[in-house]
């Protein structure tokens, strides 16, 4: 498929089919996409836990809702959960994030989450990047130590939703040739 055409058939994902699990390979492929990301200096600051087990990612999809809020109250219904820490980048990109003063490694676990959702679509799944979730919790149900921090639960499952048209700022007003926009 055309690159073009799958970046614009993924979609945040909010409705997943609960009668299809996602088969192994699929996972192991998306994982691999996500493990061949670039990173500043190839730190690669990142683990990737797969949450697959149905009582546990019962428990994890929990703990990135709120039924009070009203968010993210779809998260049970996917059958896996990637959930991304943050792990400490090597010397190079840590002097280099200093000396530039940005923060790679969350650029790192960015891009990391585009190449998961981006498999994802190319294995015809769906999926949603989840950065609003219950940190604490989430780390109590995954054996994550207080010295990590929790970034991003990507789900994945089979869409049970339909295309949505893309809602995007125009191009006149995000890019500009050969200098900032006036
Ligand atoms: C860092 C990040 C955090 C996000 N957190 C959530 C979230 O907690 N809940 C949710 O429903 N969508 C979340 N999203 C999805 C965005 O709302 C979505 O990507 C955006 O509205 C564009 O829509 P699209 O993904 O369907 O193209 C998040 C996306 C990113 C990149």
């Amino acid at each position: 498929m055309d690159f073009l055409d799958l970046v614009k058939e993924r979609q945040s994902t909010r409705k997943f089919d609960t009668n299809r699990l996602v088969e192994k390979e699929k996972i192991e492929r998306i994982i691999e996409a996500a493990r061949l990301s670039p990173s500043a200096c190839n730190a690669q600051p990142w683990h990737f836990i797969v949450v697959d087990q149905p009582e546990l990612k019962d428990k994890v999809g929990d703990a990135a809702s709120a039924k009070l809020l009203g968010m993210n109250h779809f998260t049970k219904q996917a059958p896996v959960h990637i959930v991304v820490v943050e792990e400490k980048v090597n010397i190079t990109s840590g002097i280099g994030g200093m000396v530039k003063d940005k923060h790679f490694a969350f650029v790192d676990l960015g891009i990391a989450a585009a190449h998961i959702t981006l498999a994802a679509q190319a294995e015809g799944l769906g999926s949603c990047i989840l950065g609003w979730f219950n940190e604490s919790k989430m780390k109590k149900l995954l054996n994550i130590p207080d010295s990590r921090r929790v970034i991003l639960d990507i789900i994945i499952g089979y869409s049970a939703q339909e295309l949505r048209e893309k809602k995007r700022k125009p191009v006149s007003e995000t890019v500009s040739y050969n200098s900032y926009k006036s």
